[in-house]
């Protein structure tokens, strides 16, 4: 799979998700497998005007490349300035949000407002073609009507005017995440478009971006929310496109990955940035596994780093049966749980 002149070793990428996608989150994403890693939405405004926090998400490893840097914005001129800005940063690719939703986005006219401005859209586009040399990328939704309509005339103006690949993710903009990503617009806006359709919606599983390729012909697939907490996705559905099949990981293995991430996230924040940031994120890494309700619970208290990692050895050591030794977990009981401190005996 190529974007432009970059080749993709694995036709999976991992969606630009604001708030989450942050360098730990990506380098875990890579290391799973994942093909492209992308960042949260970055302002082409704070890009311009210098803005430290903005331009602080745009710090990159060589570990996780390739790289797409996301901006948004709405006016030609400060989103080709803003690209030229990604592209000096080293970033890979620059993609184009044209697909989110959020009401306090649109009303700047950015993101999924563009696609009912197709002037201000196809100014903005060439635009930014001209600003930059590196691959560029668009992502979409279905647009303001069930349709498609939208989706469609977009992707063929955006392939005019020299965009690389465009992703699209098949909801509505009055959809937000509601309803069923509709994949059959994938398979049209294929069929439409010379350049790589890379679809995007609902893929909880391996065997659902093996359907998405089969069914709508897409170059590649890129995954959301599965991969929060969850990087091993990547791994789960380059197995599956491969044709050879993994076991689903188990405890431990997603154990691993919970201090993998700690360590990753000390390594690119420090200690205390990273201290504040597993308090909201380990739990995460739990979702779905046993006793995940009381570590959602116990990471509010984590204050340093070796208080996080005495969580993640006590969670790790809760009785296996589950069900059976719930009652007497820290993970559940109404005690605030001392980390470090050693988990009733069960
Ligand atoms: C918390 C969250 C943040 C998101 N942030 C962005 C964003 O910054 N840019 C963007 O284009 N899409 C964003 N999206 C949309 C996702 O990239 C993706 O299109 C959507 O979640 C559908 O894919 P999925 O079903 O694999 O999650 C976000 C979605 C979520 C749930």
């Amino acid at each position: 799979m190529k974007i432009g002149r970059l080749h993709l070793d694995r036709p999976v990428v991992l969606a630009p998700l604001a708030g989450i996608t942050n360098l730990p989150f990506r380098l875990l994403a890579r290391e799973a497998g994942c093909g492209l890693v992308t960042t949260e939405m970055v302002s082409a405004d704070g890009l311009v005007h210098g803005a430290a926090a903005t331009f602080d998400l745009l710090r990159s490893l060589p570990e996780e490349k390739p790289l797409a840097v996301q901006i948004f914005g709405s006016e030609p001129a400060v989103m080709a300035e803003a690209a030229a800005i990604v592209e000096a940063s080293g970033a890979d690719v620059v993609d184009l949000n044209f697909g989110c939703a959020v009401r306090k986005i649109v009303r700047t006219g950015a993101g999924v407002a563009l696609m009912r401005e197709p002037r201000r859209a196809e100014a903005l586009l060439q635009a930014v073609r001209q600003a930059v040399k590196i691959p560029l990328t668009i992502k979409i939704r279905s647009g303001w009507e069930r349709t498609g309509r939208n989706a469609l005339a977009i992707g063929e103006m955006a392939e005019a005017c020299g965009v690389d690949a465009l992703t699209l993710h098949p909801r509505t903009a009055g959809q937000k995440f509601s309803g069923q990503a509709d994949w059959a617009l994938i398979a049209a806006l294929k069929q439409r478009l010379r350049i790589p359709v890379i679809g995007n919606g609902d893929i909880r599983r391996a065997e659902d971006a093996r359907r998405m390729m089969a069914e709508t012909g897409c170059d590649a697939v890129m995954i959301g929310r599965r991969a929060i907490g969850y990087p091993q996705i990547f791994s789960e559905v380059v197995s599956c496109l491969t044709g050879i099949p993994q076991p689903v990981p188990d405890f431990d293995q997603r154990i691993a990955v919970m201090r993998r991430f700690v360590a990753v996230s000390v390594d690119c924040f420090g200690e205390r940035r990273a201290v504040r940031l597993m308090r909201t994120r380990l739990a995460w890494f739990g979702k779905g596994m046993r006793h995940s309700a009381g570590l959602r619970k116990a990471v509010g208290g984590i204050n340093s780093i070796e208080e996080a990692l005495a969580l993640i050895d006590a969670y790790q050591q809760l009785p296996k049966a589950g069900l059976g030794g719930e009652e007497i977990s820290p993970f559940i009981s109404a005690e605030p749980f001392r980390p470090g401190g050693r988990p009733p005996e069960g």
